[in-house]
């Protein structure tokens, strides 16, 4: 019934009455209220006027599947969304069903994350109420030897739902963190099943700081959200709903082999790497040089001071200037 409610009054013109919302659903005018105060409750602006009725103002920091269904145009990624008011990890939940056979895009959202993962063994805070926590399931039919192309194209996708719904400058910075100024606003974790040339599946875990008012001292120099980015609080749902439409949108992209080098020269404009002194470790030993390029399977290309140019694939780089 609260559904029904909240569908009446986003599609209705202006404010709808009450006893004309009654008179639709066959509850009484009291039943009607305690559903639009319940519905309050959830976080939808609610405008109420006596003799008017109500008119639904906003949408506010609600995260749920309706909002985030509602107008999702993708072909399978996000058709099925599972929504968890606390979980382990929302990448663990789609290993779980993914060994269960369950089909590519199902997404899983949670509200809060009790043992949210972030690379390297790392923990990912995950409080309530102020960030997209979510994973999706991806099953594509190429050799693992590509899986970080995939991991490219989630980073793209985030970063232009990010410029799009926020109009904040977000950049990436190799292979798939998105940052602010110097700062992280997102972090990406794929982690894939597969055979030696065949991929089972691929779960793409996506966490952004979209609300968060403050971090605690030991990460505030490195950590920052887009509230405070943009000094607004950002619609959850709308962004998502971004996110998950861009996802479809570069995962094909970079699938199609037509496409890939327009997906990877769209990757080159908006990654911060590129251009910059770079550190990583190799043979044991540092090495340092200049990002000069992105190769066909997410490599970056790294010219180093003798000229030689190398391909650094995975493990930790260190990009001057950025935290
Ligand atoms: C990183 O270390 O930068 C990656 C962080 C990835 C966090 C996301 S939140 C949703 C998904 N579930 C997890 O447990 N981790 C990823």
């Amino acid at each position: 019934m609260k559904e029904k409610i909240l569908a009446l009054i986003r599609n209705c013109e202006g404010y709808i009455s009450g006893e004309e919302l009654s008179s639709i659903l066959g509850i009484t005018r009291s039943a009607v209220w305690k559903y639009i105060k319940a519905l309050k409750e959830d976080g939808y602006i609610i405008d109420s006027v006596t003799n008017k009725g109500y008119c639904l103002k906003s949408c506010g920091n609600v995260l749920n599947e309706i909002e985030v269904a509602n107008g999702l145009k993708t072909k399978y990624i996000g058709k099925e969304i599972l929504f968890f008011k606390k979980i382990d990890s929302t990448n663990e939940e789609i290993k779980r069903r993914a060994l269960k056979g369950e089909e590519e895009g199902l997404t899983v959202v949670a509200e809060q994350q009790l043992l949210g993962k972030g690379r390297l063994g790392k923990s990912w805070t995950s409080p309530k109420g102020t960030g997209l926590w979510f994973s999706v399931l991806l099953r594509p039919q190429i050799s693992p030897y590509y899986v970080s192309g995939i991991t490219l194209a989630a980073g793209l996708a985030v970063c232009n739902a990010i410029r799009e719904v926020t109009g904040c400058n977000a950049k990436i910075k190799w292979p798939n963190d998105v940052i602010c100024g110097n700062k992280k606003l997102c972090g990406i974790l794929t982690e894939m099943t597969a055979e030696a040339d065949k991929i089972d599946y691929v779960v793409t875990g996506i966490g952004i700081n979209v609300n968060t008012k403050e971090f605690p001292v030991d990460i505030e120099h490195k950590a920052t959200s887009l509230y405070l980015e943009t000094g607004e609080e950002i619609p959850r749902a709308k962004l998502l709903q971004r996110v998950l439409a861009y996802l479809e949108h570069y995962t094909e992209m970079f699938l199609d082999e037509n496409q890939t080098d327009k997906m990877l020269n769209e990757y080159v404009e908006l990654c911060a790497t590129i251009n910059r002194t770079v550190t990583t470790m190799r043979n044991q030993g540092e090495i340092t040089g200049k990002a000069i390029g992105i190769g066909k399977s997410g490599e970056l290309k790294v010219r180093l001071d003798n000229g030689q140019i190398i391909s650094v694939t995975s493990g930790e780089v260190t990009v001057q200037g950025i935290y």
